[in-house]
């Protein structure tokens, strides 16, 4: 049964402790960390608390894996291909620890919540020495230190498999190194209670539970005033905000409390799920000063019967309804979306569903997948008759109109000026700088690297399938 659990201040201050403790451990020399990140911006968050972590442990961060006295890979679950990867990254890890037997490699993230897994990479991955899971991000100095204790032991006593099924944590205060100075992610909630048929992230992220809006406003006035100027809100289903918690909130009103503190800065979030994307939310974006007005609305399939199958809630109509009354508000609304190729089952007829629903929406940009069985959750039990060369057929025909349709779309931005948020360099002449627009597309530029964190008003001048070009205005 799903137990909401906030960390106490006690249980965080506990935690430092350890940070102490680990720190006069390794304070003989310097001591580099490096974090790996696979997935999604959600892990992308959770690694900027790793970071903060072993930043208050002592550790000097590095992305030289040669350099490293610590590896941590933050791993992804939700598609075979991403799995596949990380293993191969974790097994040539060998080679490091040969070169250096005091490296400490750690795996944590989605991967290591599927017990198979755990089981796989104790019994194969000799070379890892702590395995963690998402929900044990908050007490891993904790887990850290027992991991530099056990070393020496002999054989699997050496080693820590932690990753055990505790739902419903909820961590406020640990500290965070983030990537940016531009950008933030702001996690919002965690956790999916949607179990479309096809996903293993509820399985592995456990209960949908939202932090307290209290909390979620002080962040984001820190960030404000700490000098970021794009902040992204993030939850596997935003729209779903607010569920469980004391406070009579959704995610509209909180979108609408955020956009009052005062600022130059872009307000996005991810991702939000088209059954509970509602008209309040549309007019919320539409009247707010920072909100990007863009969407990333997952459609997965454009037919009635395979959106049924993969437990999604909506159907084709209500899908295309929810797109009319966005785009009635933001008549600039920039739209993406993700789709899965080759659902257990799916025809060529189901699948031109789809096509025709793109072509209908015309989407911005779009991520298309095609359907990675995942164990455990239903749709890997279904018959999947269509060959893998006949889903790679539908993939590059969906890929290619996505391609024609993207390219249009930008092309139309030629000879516009837009204000964009420089946000890095690319380290390539001439185009040296990167950019957004407010709903999101990229827009190379040249100027001077001193830009970097600054709105500027760009005239685009060029356009390809995948980025837009412009010069100062
Ligand atoms: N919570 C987000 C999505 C998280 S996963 C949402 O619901 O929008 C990101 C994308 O990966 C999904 O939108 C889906 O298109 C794809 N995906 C998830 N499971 C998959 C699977 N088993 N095979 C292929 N693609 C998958
Ligand atoms: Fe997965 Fe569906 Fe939850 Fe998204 S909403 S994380 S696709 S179960
Ligand atoms: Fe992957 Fe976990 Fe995100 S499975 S997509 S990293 S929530």
């Amino acid at each position: 049964m799903y137990q909401r659990r906030e960390i106490t201040t006690q249980e965080r201050l506990q935690q430092e402790q350890f940070c102490e403790k680990i720190k006069s451990l390794i304070a003989h020399r310097s001591h580099y960390a490096l974090v790996d990140t696979y997935g999604c911006q959600q892990n992308e968050s959770d690694s900027e608390i790793l970071r903060g972590w072993l930043v208050q442990c002592g550790y000097e961060l590095t992305n030289d894996e040669d350099k490293a006295d610590l590896i941590a890979v933050n791993t992804c679950a939700v598609r075979e291909h991403a799995e596949k990867r990380v293993l191969g990254n974790v097994g040539a890890l060998n080679h490091k620890k040969a070169k250096n037997p005091e490296l400490i490699v750690c795996v944590g993230g989605c991967m290591t919540q599927q017990p198979v897994m755990r089981e796989k990479i104790k019994n194969s991955y000799q070379v890892v020495d702590l395995v963690f899971g998402p929900h044990e991000v908050w007490q891993f100095p904790e887990l850290l230190l027992k991991t530099m204790e056990r070393r020496g032991r002999r054989g699997n006593k050496s080693r820590l498999i932690a990753a055990e099924p505790s739902e419903g944590v909820v961590a406020e205060g640990l500290p965070r190194e983030r990537d940016s100075q531009v950008k933030a992610w702001l996690a919002i909630m965690n956790g999916c209670d949607n179990f479309c048929s096809y996903c293993i992230v509820p399985y592995v992220r456990g209960r949908e539970r939202s932090r307290r809006p209290a909390d979620i406003l002080a962040e984001a006035k820190a960030l404000v005033a700490a000098g970021y100027k794009d902040i992204t809100l993030l939850g596997q289903n935003v729209n779903s905000y607010g569920k469980g918690l004391e406070e009579d909130v959704d995610f509209p009103d909180l979108l609408a409390e955020i956009d009052k503190i005062p600022g130059d800065y872009v307000l996005r979030f991810m991702t939000s799920h088209p059954k509970d994307a509602t008209e309040k939310l549309f007019k919320v974006m539409a009247e707010s000063q920072h909100c990007a007005h863009h969407i990333h609305l997952p459609l997965q399939s454009g037919s009635d019967r395979i959106l049924k199958e993969m437990n999604r809630h909506y159907d084709r109509a209500k899908y295309l309804e929810k797109v009319a009354a966005a785009r009635k508000y933001m008549p600039d609304l920039v739209l993406t979306t993700d789709i899965i190729v080759g659902f257990p089952g799916e025809t060529e007829i189901n699948f031109e569903d789809t096509l025709s629903l793109v072509e209908e929406v015309k989407y911005d940009a779009m991520f298309t997948f095609i359907f990675s069985p995942r164990t455990g959750t239903p749709a890997a039990a279904m018959p999947d008759p269509v060959s893998r060369a006949e889903k790679q057929v539908w993939f590059d025909k969906l890929l290619d109109l996505s391609n024609r349709i993207s390219g249009e779309k930008h092309a139309a931005y030629v000879g516009k000026t837009f204000r964009v948020l420089v946000d890095g360099e690319t380290g390539q002449a001439p185009y040296n700088l990167s950019s957004r627009t407010k709903g999101g597309r990229l827009v190379h530029l040249a100027g001077d690297p001193s830009l970097v964190g600054q709105f500027m008003d760009v005239k685009i001048t060029d356009s390809t399938t995948w980025a837009l070009y412009g010069e100062l205005a």
